[in-house]
């Protein structure tokens, strides 16, 4: 097996450095940290000044615990596990009246966060007025208050402004600036980069600007230099007459004589069948790929091609963005396919 995934550390630290430089940031390491590795994610993290957290998983909330007790961790999605809340001092959201009402008295000695649920309509309070009473109520201890934005990403949508606006007036309808909450955070990566962080926000709530990617096209590459490359060898070349097929059920077959590369390397690997839509690349040339396995990929050749070769499907010139904007699968996507069990894992950097 040649297939790997190289992740690169350095620049991994050098782009969390340089926005943590500007904005505290509350990075989202859910998902293994975007499939990144959530313990490389974290190191590196912590390395470059970023002391808070944020996950959707009780059990990687944990796992960081284990890892510092030097920094604040975030659940964003609700739990009832509240011993192991309480005994790992992790932060969790507030989802709504009802789970206030249901668990206010579980919820003691844990620090919740007021979710408002705006546009995104997956989890929040509806009203302003809600969040106030718990607020007034003051059985739990509230230490934020948080949104989603659903339209961020999209940088030609008139909603964006509409859920902002929405929020930004909650926000002054519970008085959020005077209650000197330890986090007020709405903004992901897109929105971070169109906006800067809003006023009297504490934290930016950055995940796919720290893992290499643009969250919006408009955005200058180097905006967020790419921290993946994965890659594969050619295991074999094998000449076609026309009419000849390759693969499963012909899954591939020659219009011409020609020449085609195997590889070892499928979508069990996580290449998407969308990403199979598009080129790879060998010795800076571009190839089509012509037919996609679970553990094999099959390419389309010429004479400069020869087994051993270097196959590139993710570096500097094939960015999982170019690919998100061609329409293959978001970058996360793209990123959380990719399998940490069948391919080898090296850091380079
Ligand atoms: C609740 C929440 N906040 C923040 C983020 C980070 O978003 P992005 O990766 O676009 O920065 C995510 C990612 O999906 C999320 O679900």
């Amino acid at each position: 097996m040649t297939a790997r995934l190289q992740i690169n550390k350095k620049r991994l630290y050098e782009q969390a450095a340089r926005i943590q430089n500007n904005v505290n940031i509350l990075a989202v390491v859910k998902n293994n940290a975007y499939n990144i590795g959530l313990d490389l994610a974290f190191d590196t993290f912590f390395q470059a000044g970023i002391r808070a957290f944020a996950t959707t998983s009780l059990i990687e909330a944990v796992k960081l615990r284990k890892k510092s007790d030097k920094i604040y961790i975030f659940l964003m999605n609700p739990s009832t596990e509240f011993e192991t809340l309480r005994n790992n001092n992790i932060a969790m959201t507030l989802p709504s009246l009802t789970f206030y009402e249901t668990y206010k008295n579980d919820l003691k000695g844990i620090e919740v966060h007021l979710e408002y649920k705006n546009l995104l309509r997956r989890s929040g309070f509806d009203y302003a007025a809600e969040m106030q009473k718990v607020l007034e109520e003051n059985a739990v201890t509230v230490s934020g208050v948080w949104t989603h934005f659903a339209y961020a990403d999209e940088i030609n949508s008139p909603e964006y402004e509409v859920e902002k606006q929405n929020w930004l007036t909650m926000l002054d309808t519970i008085h959020a600036s005077e209650r000197n909450f330890r986090f007020i955070h709405a903004q992901n990566s897109a929105s971070y980069m169109r906006d800067g962080i809003f006023p009297s926000h504490t934290h930016a709530r950055l995940g796919i600007l720290l893992y290499g990617s643009r969250p919006y096209h408009e955005l200058a590459p180097d905006t967020a230099p790419s921290v993946i490359t994965l890659c594969t060898n050619v295991i074999q070349t094998l000449e076609l007459k026309q009419g000849e097929s390759s693969g499963y059920s012909s899954a591939f077959i020659a219009e011409n004589d020609c020449k085609i590369a195997i590889c070892d390397i499928g979508y069990g690997d996580g290449v998407l069948r969308t990403r199979a839509k598009y080129d790879v690349m060998i010795h800076g040339k571009r190839y089509p790929i012509g037919a996609l396995m679970m553990s094999h990929m099959l390419i389309t050749v010429d004479q400069d091609v020869t087994t051993g070769d270097t196959v590139y499907l993710y570096n500097d010139s094939l960015r999982v963005d170019d690919y998100t904007h061609l329409g293959v699968g978001a970058n996360s996507e793209q990123m959380s396919a990719l399998n940490h069990y069948s391919l080898r894992l090296e850091i380079t950097g």
